[in-house]
């Protein structure tokens, strides 16, 4: 297991800062003492803070992304908790983002990192439980809703995001939480990599989650994997 020296840790570019759980990943990260490049779109807002870098630009737009990693030094972590907007908070109302919004932000990471080079180490981008494998671990009523609800945009998009990923050749995590809920960072049961040991209905907190995205920079345990988290 490789670790960092608390004065060697990679700066992080991360893409979806403003959201739920990329607040709560900001924040962290700032405080275990991480530089962080936040890539948000222009009508979106995060406050300026110390060792926070805001550049504005599309998370679809490879040049952009390859501008924000250009504002990193040294090496570089790239973390995702993009998600699909939805017209209310409401997880099954319908979505506004482009069918493939998250896979083709994922395609255009790619490119960048490939064409950035060595320096980006690892890309940690947040799934979902009910991804790729793990959909048949999912309980009767959750595969119903994937499939027959507003979600089934949102499964193909990370089903799709799992296949540029893994195909892309370079060092991932995909972690795949549970439903999100509850506001404390309580202790991360991991339930397999496609939620084989799930119970009936798990879940976990954006903080736990968070927490578990800025643990994967500094282990090699999950690389390449897709670890079904809750709480
Ligand atoms: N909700 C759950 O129970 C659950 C469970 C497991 C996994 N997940 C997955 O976890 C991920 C993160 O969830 P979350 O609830 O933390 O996300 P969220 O609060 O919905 O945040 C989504 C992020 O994506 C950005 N984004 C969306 N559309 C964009 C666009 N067209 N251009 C630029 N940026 C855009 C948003 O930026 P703006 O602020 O500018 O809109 C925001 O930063 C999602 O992929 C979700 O599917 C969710």
């Amino acid at each position: 297991m490789s670790t960092f020296a608390p004065t060697n840790l990679p700066d992080i570019l991360l893409i979806g800062a403003t959201g739920r759980t990329g607040r709560l990943v900001l924040a962290s990260a700032l405080k275990r003492g991480h530089k962080v490049v936040a890539l948000i779109r222009p009508s979106s807002y995060l406050s300026p803070q110390p060792n926070l870098t805001i550049f504005e630009g599309s998370p679809l737009d490879s040049a952009a992304i390859t501008t924000a990693l250009s504002l990193t030094s040294g090496p570089v972590v790239v973390i995702s908790t993009l998600g699909q907007t939805r017209t209310s908070g409401n997880p099954f109302a319908a979505t506004t983002s482009p069918r493939l919004f998250m896979s083709d932000s994922a395609t255009a990471v790619v490119s960048a990192a490939k064409a950035f080079g060595p320096k980006v180490q690892k890309l940690v981008l947040m799934s979902m439980f009910g991804t790729g494998s793990s959909f048949t671990n999912l309980n009767f009523l959750m595969r119903a809703t994937m499939l027959y609800s507003n979600m089934k945009q949102t499964l193909d998009d990370h089903n799709a995001v799992d296949g540029v990923i893994k195909n892309s050749g370079l060092v991932f995590v995909m972690p795949r939480p549970a439903m999100l809920k509850g506001e404390v960072a309580l202790p991360v049961k991991i339930l397999g990599d496609t939620g084989e040991k799930a119970g009936f209905m798990p879940s976990v907190s954006a903080q736990s989650v968070a927490k578990f995205m800025l643990d994967a920079i500094s282990s090699e345990e999950w690389d390449g994997r897709t670890p079904v988290l809750s709480n």
